[in-house]
C-alpha cells in the first residue's frame, strides 16, 4: 500500500519580530520540534483527516466545585485550536483539488504534531507545508520545494487572510532566514540550544473560544504597535533603527559563536519589544525569572502578547550554564519548556509502497 510522509520543523524568530512588519531586518531559525503528516489510501472515497498528539495545553479550576470534595486544578487539551488546525488541512485540500485536480480516490490523512498551536511556533505554516507536500506527492502532482512553500503560502494566506512568509519560508527549507521586506534569504549559522516556553492566559476581552486563533491575536497585536507607531512616529524611528542594530549585531555574534554577546543581544530586543507594547506580564515574569537565574539572554518571541488578549505566547532562551534550574523555574510558573536545537532540517518527503 502506498504511504507518504512528510514532515516539517516549527520556527522561532531570534531577532526582528514586529519590526520586521516596517522593513527592519528579521533572522529566524527552524527547532527540531517537527509536525508530520501520513497520507495513505482508503477504501471509501473521499478525506478522512486524524490530529493527534499536540502539546496544546491549560488549566482550569471549578471554583463551585473547590468548595466540595474535589478541588483539584485539572490540566486540559486546548480542543479549539487543535480544532481550527483542521482547517488549514481542509483549506490545503481545496486548494490543492482546485489548482491540481487531486483526490479522486479516498485518503487518510493523519498529522501529528510536537509543535503547540497558537503559541507564534509556526504550526500553522508548518500543517500547510507538510500537509501540501504530503498530497502533492501522494497524488503524483509535479512539485519541487519552491512550489511546495509557494501554494503553502497561498493556503495560509486564504485561511488566514494575512501570513508572514518567514513561517512557510522555514517549515519547507529549515535553517535560519533573514526577512527584509518580505523577501527571505537563507543563511548558514551555527546550531544553538534554546529553551522555549510557552504560557496560556485567560483574555480580558474576547471570547475565549477565539482567544486561541493565532491570526486573530496576531493582527489584533500589529494593530496596537501601527497605533503607537502613529502616536509616537519620532520615537518608533528610533526603535526600529535600535532593532535593525541588534539583527546586525546578533548575526556577528553567531558568527564568531559569541554567546554571551548573542544572549545580551536577546535581552536588549526583549527591552525594544516590551517598549513597543507586546510583553504580556506572564511572559515577562517568565523572561525575568530566566535572566536573573543567570540565562545569557532571553525574550518574547513572534507575536508576543497583551494581558487584554490572552491567548499563548512564548519566549526564547538562550540558558548557558543554568539550564536545568532555568527550566524548573519556568515550568513552576506554568510554562511547557521545550529545549530545542536550532538551524534543523526542513521538509523530508519519504514514500513507500
Ligand atoms: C508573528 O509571528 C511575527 C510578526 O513579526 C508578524 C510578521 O512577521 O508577519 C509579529
Amino acid at each position: 500500500m502506498k504511504k507518504v510522509r512528510a514532515s516539517v520543523p516549527a520556527k522561532v524568530i531570534l531577532f526582528g519580530e514586529h519590526f520586521v512588519v516596517y522593513g527592519t531586518r528579521a533572522l529566524a531559525t527552524a527547532i527540531d520540534r517537527r509536525l508530520t503528516v501520513d497520507v495513505t489510501a482508503r477504501a471509501k472515497s473521499g478525506y478522512h483527516v486524524t490530529i493527534e498528539n499536540i502539546p496544546t495545553f491549560g488549566l482550569e479550576l471549578d471554583l463551585e466545585a473547590r468548595k466540595g470534595a474535589d478541588q483539584t486544578i485539572q490540566p486540559y487539551k486546548d480542543y479549539g485550536s487543535a480544532a481550527q488546525a483542521l482547517s488549514y488541512v481542509t483549506g490545503a485540500i481545496e486548494y490543492l483539488e482546485e489548482r491540481y485536480g487531486i483526490g479522486d480516490e479516498g485518503v487518510h490523512v493523519a498529522i501529528t504534531s510536537g509543535i503547540p498551536l497558537s503559541a507564534g511556533l509556526g504550526s500553522s505554516a508548518a500543517t500547510c507545508v507538510a500537509t501540501v507536500a504530503a498530497l502533492t506527492e501522494y497524488f503524483g502532482v509535479r512539485n519541487d520545494l519552491e512550489r511546495i512553500r509557494s501554494d503553502a503560502h497561498a493556503v495560509e494566506l486564504r485561511v488566514q487572510g494575512a501570513a508572514s512568509p518567514i513561517d512557510t519560508a522555514i517549515a519547507t527549507h529549515g535553517g535560519y532566514v533573514l526577512v527584509e521586506q518580505g523577501a527571505v534569504q537563507h543563511v548558514q549559522l551555527p546550531e544553538l540550544r534554546l529553551l522555549v516556553g510557552c504560557m496560556g492566559s485567560i483574555s480580558l476581552s474576547m471570547d475565549t473560544a477565539k482567544a486561541g486563533d493565532l491570526s486573530l491575536k496576531t493582527k489584533a497585536l500589529i494593530a496596537g504597535v501601527r497605533a503607537r507607531k502613529e502616536q509616537f512616529p519620532a520615537f518608533f524611528e528610533a526603535v526600529c533603527n535600535a532593532a535593525e542594530e541588534l539583527t546586525t549585531e546578533a548575526i556577528q555574534a553567531l558568527e564568531a559563536d559569541d554567546a554571551v554577546k548573542l544572549g545580551t543581544l536577546l535581552n536588549s530586543n526583549h527591552g525594544l519589544l516590551d517598549a513597543i507594547g507586546v510583553v504580556p506580564r506572564r511572559l515577562s515574569s517568565l523572561v525575568k525569572s530566566a535572566q536573573s537565574l543567570g540565562a545569557l539572554g532571553a525574550k518574547v518571541t513572534g507575536a508576543g502578547g497583551s494581558d487584554e488578549l490572552g491567548g499563548i505566547g512564548s519566549v526564547l532562551v538562550l540558558p548557558g550554564r543554568h539550564e536545568e534550574q532555568i527550566r524548573a523555574a519556568m515550568e513552576l510558573e506554568g510554562a511547557l519548556v521545550m529545549p530545542v536545537r536550532t538551524g534543523g532540517e526542513g521538509l523530508k518527503v519519504e514514500t513507500s509502497g
